[in-house]
């Protein structure tokens, strides 16, 4: 648990580190998840104030994939993931009231998509966040930041295909 946080406080630089580049971005050509609501919920995680990294990626984690990935994910394989798979993060705030931990509006939407040929030097994974899930504001503006600011905490799970969800019955 202590080292998935001190990767999450990665996540938090890099989408601090693009929050400053963002005004050059040219759009790294990675589609926008329409529909994710009616997506498949892999798994959840809330970041609360007990973490150091509260401040900056507090937040409540909603992980889902489509339709196209969803049978390999529920067998754990084979590997690697269809051309199509969509995984995407929906980062929401949210607020503890009366000992019930209340989901609040939209901080972010991350996303890796797998198209094999089009992304060859990450994994066959186009990586892309919108900052506020608005999809007029892409983060990650080339594949070389995309590489540097996720692709490189990803690589660990290459014997995953470069994910970290796992379907939990
Ligand atoms: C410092 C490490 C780190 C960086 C950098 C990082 N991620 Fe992740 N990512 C993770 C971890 C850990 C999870 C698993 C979260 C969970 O289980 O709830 C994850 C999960 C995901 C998922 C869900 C699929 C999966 O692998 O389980 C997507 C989509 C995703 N990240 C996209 C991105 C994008 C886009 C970027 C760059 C803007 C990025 N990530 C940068 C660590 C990172």
């Amino acid at each position: 648990m202590q080292q998935k946080h001190a990767r999450i406080l990665g996540f938090v630089g890099t989408l601090l580190l693009l929050g400053a580049v963002s005004a050059q971005t040219t759009g790294y050509d990675v589609a926008f998840p329409s529909g994710l609501r009616d997506w498949f919920e892999v798994n959840s995680m809330i970041v609360t104030k007990d973490s150091p990294i509260f401040g900056q990626l507090g937040g409540m984690h909603l992980i889902h994939v489509n339709a196209k990935g969803l049978t390999t994910l529920k067998n754990g394989g084979p590997l690697p993931y269809p051309d199509g798979t969509v995984f995407a993060d929906d980062v929401h705030e949210f607020s503890l009231k009366d000992g019930s931990y209340v989901e609040g509006n939209k901080k972010a939407i991350a996303v890796m998509v797998k198209d094999a040929k089009k992304y060859p030097t990450t994994g066959g994974w186009g990586f892309q966040v919108w900052g506020g899930g608005d999809p007029s504001k892409p983060l990650v503006p080339d594949v070389a930041h995309a590489i540097t600011a996720c692709f490189a905490c990803h690589t660990p799970q290459k014997e995953q295909d470069y994910t970290f969800s796992t379907y939990i019955p």
